[in-house]
């Protein structure tokens, strides 16, 4: 059995393919590395599982089918490829759809013309917009507001039409704030641009920036400053694994949309505490004007995840998120 991993490369997708790799499952990674990196890639096998690498893009449809002819032991797909900045949406939609929405239709044809029905997607909370109340609950209402969040929530509207209709089985995780590296320093966080607020405290005590902003200090929260719900990337990659495990042995079935977060949220000026605790720096900032789009408070309802995948915690303190993050600028 293998797992083929598209975005194989990128922050999450490379996370999750070591912890795999850890959990003793094959994978095969698909990746055109335009955002993914080769040296986030594993160097050598483990001893007992094997990841192999293939250079490509989801729009090549003729190089899917050969993915699968050359690999009949693909029984499910992890699927992180896609676009994912929020402000670039809005200006170039047609990236977005195309990446995210219309490549994910030609996957989900090909897998479904080599009868492989099991699929975890890479969703969003962006897919809620702006919520009516927090936490965020699965079944609260969807309304996107940018077209990164509608491009992620068209495929799951296509993945609930494709499970009526061919008996495609699918996971879609709405990861909230993904943060931290990992925790043996395989991988972590390389945007270009960067533009989480972590890293850009990180990159601003390390003198990559001489001053950092925070965006509004006049929300509804305590501080005045946002409040988002920050989870580990080892977090996220073992929901995935748990969630492929699920549908590939038939104890999960049709579509599925559950919230990968911590159900705890920090704000802006917590994290920046919590990064000067940790470092023993003070960071240089100074408040700006909102940033267009920030929804006051973000925070997971993750009951369903715990419930359904039997997901637990385990990197996720805001300290340990951190440390890592740190460690992973400083390597
Ligand atoms: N922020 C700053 N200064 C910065 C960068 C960010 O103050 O330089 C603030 C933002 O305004 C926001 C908070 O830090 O209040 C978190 O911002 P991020 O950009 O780190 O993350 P977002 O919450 O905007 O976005 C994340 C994911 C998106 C996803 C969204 C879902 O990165 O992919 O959550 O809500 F769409």
């Amino acid at each position: 059995m293998s797992i083929l991993i598209t975005g194989g490369a990128g922050y999450i997708g490379s996370q999750t393919n070591f912890c795999m790799l850890d959990a003793g499952i094959d994978t095969i990674v698909l990746d055109n590395l335009s955002k993914g990196y080769s040296f986030l890639l594993p160097k050598e096998s483990n001893g007992r599982n094997s990841s192999l690498f293939i250079e490509g893009d989801l729009s090549d449809i003729e190089k899917l089918r050969q993915i699968f002819i050359d690999h009949r032991e693909i029984q499910g797909v992890i699927h992180f490829a896609g676009s994912i900045e929020v402000g670039e949406s809005v200006t170039n939609p047609a990236k977005y759809y195309q990446n995210n929405t219309v490549n994910t239709l030609n996957l989900l044809n090909v897998m479904n013309e080599f009868n492989v029905k099991n699929i975890v997607f890479s969703s969003t909370a962006a897919t809620y917009g702006l919520p009516n109340s927090v936490p965020i609950h699965e079944s609260d209402f969807t309304n996107p507001i940018n077209p990164y969040g509608q491009s992620k929530l068209t495929v799951e509207h296509i993945l609930s039409d494709y499970a009526q209709a061919y008996g495609m089985n699918s996971v879609c995780l709405r990861y909230f704030n993904a943060c931290g590296a990992d925790v043996q320093g395989r991988t972590g966080e390389c945007h270009d641009p960067e533009t989480h607020l972590i890293p850009i405290v990180i990159e601003t005590l390390r003198g990559q920036r001489d001053i950092m902003k925070v965006y509004g200090n006049n929300y509804n929260t305590p501080d005045g400053t946002c409040v988002r719900d920050y989870v580990h990337t080892m977090d996220l990659a073992s929901a995935h694994i748990l969630a492929i495990n699920k549908l590939i042995n038939y104890q999960l079935k049709g579509y599925n949309a559950i919230n990968l977060g911590t159900a705890r949220g920090y704000s802006c000026l917590e994290i920046i505490k919590m990064v000067e605790k940790v470092t023993g720096k003070q960071v240089n900032y100074e408040i700006a004007p909102r940033r267009a789009g920030d929804p006051d408070v973000l925070v997971a309802d993750n009951t369903l995840a715990k419930n359904i995948l039997g997901w637990e915690l385990q990197y996720s303190s805001l300290e340990n998120i951190i440390t890592t993050a740190w460690n992973w600028a400083n390597r």
